[in-house]
């Protein structure tokens, strides 16, 4: 005999399964971690100026909080530069395919929706440009996102 199993019901098993994971704290695993799943987001991030913000820094300054809390936030957790974490939220827990897949699941344990707002922690009147940020114009300039292959599964399963 076949029970039904309603999704909220579902939901809650994988969360008090992934819990455990979630108190263990330290919840960064690196871009390259991401990169197994998401070459293409990942090649467009590692050519852009994220990847590299670290590296405009001189070794004095990659000390000094005035400068890393914008070109290397998470320098303490042993990620450089504006890692995929600092925007998408730490991935130990999210970062698995059968989470991933399940938009509130992967939400309720630390995926991150980026938007403007994420810019603007840093991309302030501080920060040296000479123009205004502007969120329609900068977002292409770092253009990535889901694999090809992966929307077209999406597309072919009619979701
Ligand atoms: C084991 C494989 C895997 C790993 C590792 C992985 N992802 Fe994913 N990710 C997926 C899959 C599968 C999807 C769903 C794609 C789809 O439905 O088109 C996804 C979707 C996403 C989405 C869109 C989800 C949504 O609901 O809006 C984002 C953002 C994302 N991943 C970021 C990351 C980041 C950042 C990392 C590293 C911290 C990461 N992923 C690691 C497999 C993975
Ligand atoms: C409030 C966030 C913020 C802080 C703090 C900050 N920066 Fe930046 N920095 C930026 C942003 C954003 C850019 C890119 C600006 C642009 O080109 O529009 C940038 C660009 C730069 C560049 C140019 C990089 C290039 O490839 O052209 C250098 C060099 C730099 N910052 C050094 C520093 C140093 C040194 C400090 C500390 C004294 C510092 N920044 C502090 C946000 C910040
Ligand atoms: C500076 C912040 C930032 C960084 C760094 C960043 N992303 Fe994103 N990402 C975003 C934003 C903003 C969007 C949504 C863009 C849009 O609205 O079209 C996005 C979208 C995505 C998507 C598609 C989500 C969807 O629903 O279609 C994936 C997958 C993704 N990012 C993965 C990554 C991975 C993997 C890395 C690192 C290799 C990374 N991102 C680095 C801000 C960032
Ligand atoms: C944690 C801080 C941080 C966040 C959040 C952040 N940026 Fe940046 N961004 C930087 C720094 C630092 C640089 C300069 C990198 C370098 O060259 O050293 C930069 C450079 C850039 C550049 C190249 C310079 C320019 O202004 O044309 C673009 C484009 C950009 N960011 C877009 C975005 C967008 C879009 C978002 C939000 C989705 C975002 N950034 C979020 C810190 C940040």
């Amino acid at each position: 005999m076949r029970h039904y199993t309603p999704a909220p019901v579902l939901r809650a098993l994988a969360l008090t399964a992934l819990l455990p994971a979630l108190a263990a704290g330290a919840d960064l695993i690196g871009a390259e971690t991401c990169k197994a799943c998401h070459p293409s987001a990942y090649e467009a991030w590692k050519d852009g100026p994220h990847a590299r913000a670290t590296a405009s820094l001189t070794e004095a300054q990659r000390q000094d909080r005035r400068c890393t809390s914008c070109h290397a936030p998470d320098a303490d957790k042993g990620a450089s530069g504006v890692g995929c974490e600092t925007c998408h939220g730490g991935g130990r827990v999210y970062a698995q395919a059968y989470v991933m897949r399940d938009r509130e699941l992967a939400r309720a344990v630390g995926l991150v929706e980026p938007g403007e707002k994420t810019c603007l922690a840093c991309h302030t009147e501080s920060a040296p440009s000479l123009t205004r940020f502007d969120y329609a114009h900068k977002l292409p300039l770092i253009a990535h996102g889901r694999e090809p292959a992966e929307g077209a599964r999406r597309r072919g399963h009619g979701e």
